[in-house]
């Protein structure tokens, strides 16, 4: 079976005012008038043949509102992981399979893959979604012992994605252009080195999704992070039950390395596989992203909820109240209860310094 793992943490600040430390933006309807990033994600798996319940890991102060969002969506899952404090995604991805690796319906199952995926994604082709995880799933199972992760066509140098160099070309029985070996695998590079990336041609952007098979996530944990892996599975052993959840013991966790799952394993690894992805993805973790996902007028203004612009073109506009605009141009606006951001749409990575500052500020 397929057992997904999906990352339901951190707090994504740049998506402030509307995203906050106690509503993050994985479980806000940010790209749909219904469902949250979380929910979409959930539903997204059932679209897989033989997808078992879905492990989800959390921050323990989003319990209540991730356990509530799982509900409404009908969906099958194991108890929900809580973390104790966020230790980013090598710590979360490591006690997601540890704890998938104890449980016996795993153990039984001699054809169990794991896929990691975040919950922050907007994807607009589902049929063509599935049909990568399923090739992905068929090449992590041919190639037992590796991991493998998706990758997007990149359209420009974008600093906020991993970079992977895909080397020669793999097939398994019923897809002949499977996958690619994985050349070089870079997390974040910088300005220069994105560019000098895409002109090369041969590089994708990492889609964050990773998948491999029981065997292949254990071998990669114990040979390349072998205390985080020890931590990561005490603090499981550790873990208490708590009505739906399992909360993973806060001593323990405190110890585990504070690094993303890219740098900490993916960057290291000599045997990865790549599968293309092209689906309509998104990562929807800026104002940006968002705009160049929503529908816009004929001059490229995107207006939710209640707003009126004349002369404006390619602004981003989210308010409750109305909002109104002359000679506006390529700018960010969103209204809440208590903060109204304004800011030139180019410049939305900043959003995270001022969300730092206003903390600072108290
Ligand atoms: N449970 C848990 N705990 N989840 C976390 C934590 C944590 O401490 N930190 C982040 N997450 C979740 C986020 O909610 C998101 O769903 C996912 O893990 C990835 O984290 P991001 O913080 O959004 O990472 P990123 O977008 O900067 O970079 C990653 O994704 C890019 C593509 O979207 C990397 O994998 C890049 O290489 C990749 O290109
Ligand atoms: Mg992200």
């Amino acid at each position: 079976m397929i057992y997904p793992i999906i990352l339901a943490g951190g707090m994504g600040t740049r998506l402030w005012p509307l995203s906050r430390e106690e509503y993050p933006k994985q479980c806000l309807p940010l790209n749909d008038e219904h469902w949250s990033l979380l929910q979409q994600t959930l539903l997204r798996t059932q679209g897989l043949q033989d997808c078992a319940p879905i492990t989800v890991i959390c921050h323990e102060q989003h319990r209540f509102l991730v356990a509530e969002q799982c509900l409404q969506t009908g969906v099958k899952h194991f108890p929900i992981l809580l973390e104790p404090e966020a230790r980013n995604t090598a710590a979360a991805i490591a006690s997601a399979v540890a704890f998938l690796l104890a449980q016996d319906s795993v153990k039984a199952d001699k054809d169990a893959v794991f896929c990691c995926l975040p919950a922050d994604h907007a994807i607009e082709q589902s049929d063509a979604f599935i049909t990568s995880l399923n090739q992905a799933v068929q090449l992590a199972r041919e190639y037992s012992q590796s991991l493998l992760t998706l990758g997007i066509e990149p359209t420009s140098a974008h600093t906020g994605y991993g970079y992977i160099q895909a080397g020669e070309p793999v097939s398994t029985e019923e897809y002949p252009k499977a996958g690619f070996k994985v050349q070089h695998f870079k997390e974040k590079p910088d300005a220069q080195t994105a560019q000098s990336y895409l002109e090369q041609g041969n590089y994708y952007w990492n889609a964050g999704i990773f998948m491999g098979t029981a065997c292949a996530w254990q071998s990669a944990f114990t040979v390349y992070q072998p205390e985080l892996w020890q931590h990561a599975k005490n603090t499981l052993q550790q873990a208490q039950a708590d009505l739906d959840f399992l909360r993973l013991s806060s001593e323990q966790y405190s110890l585990l390395p504070c690094m993303p799952f890219d740098v900490a394993i993916m960057e290291q690894l000599s045997n990865a596989f790549m599968v293309s992805l092209d689906a309509g993805w998104s990562d929807l973790g800026e104002w940006q992203a968002l705009w160049q996902q929503s529908k816009k007028d004929e001059w490229g203004n995107h207006i939710h909820g209640d707003g009126l612009l004349l002369n404006s073109s390619n602004n981003y506009v989210r308010s409750e109240r109305l909002v109104a605009g002359v000679g506006l141009e390529n700018l960010i606006v969103v209204d809440t209860d208590d903060a109204l951001l304004v800011a030139d749409r180019s410049q939305s990575q900043h959003i995270k310094k001022l969300v730092d500052k206003l903390s600072e500020q108290g």
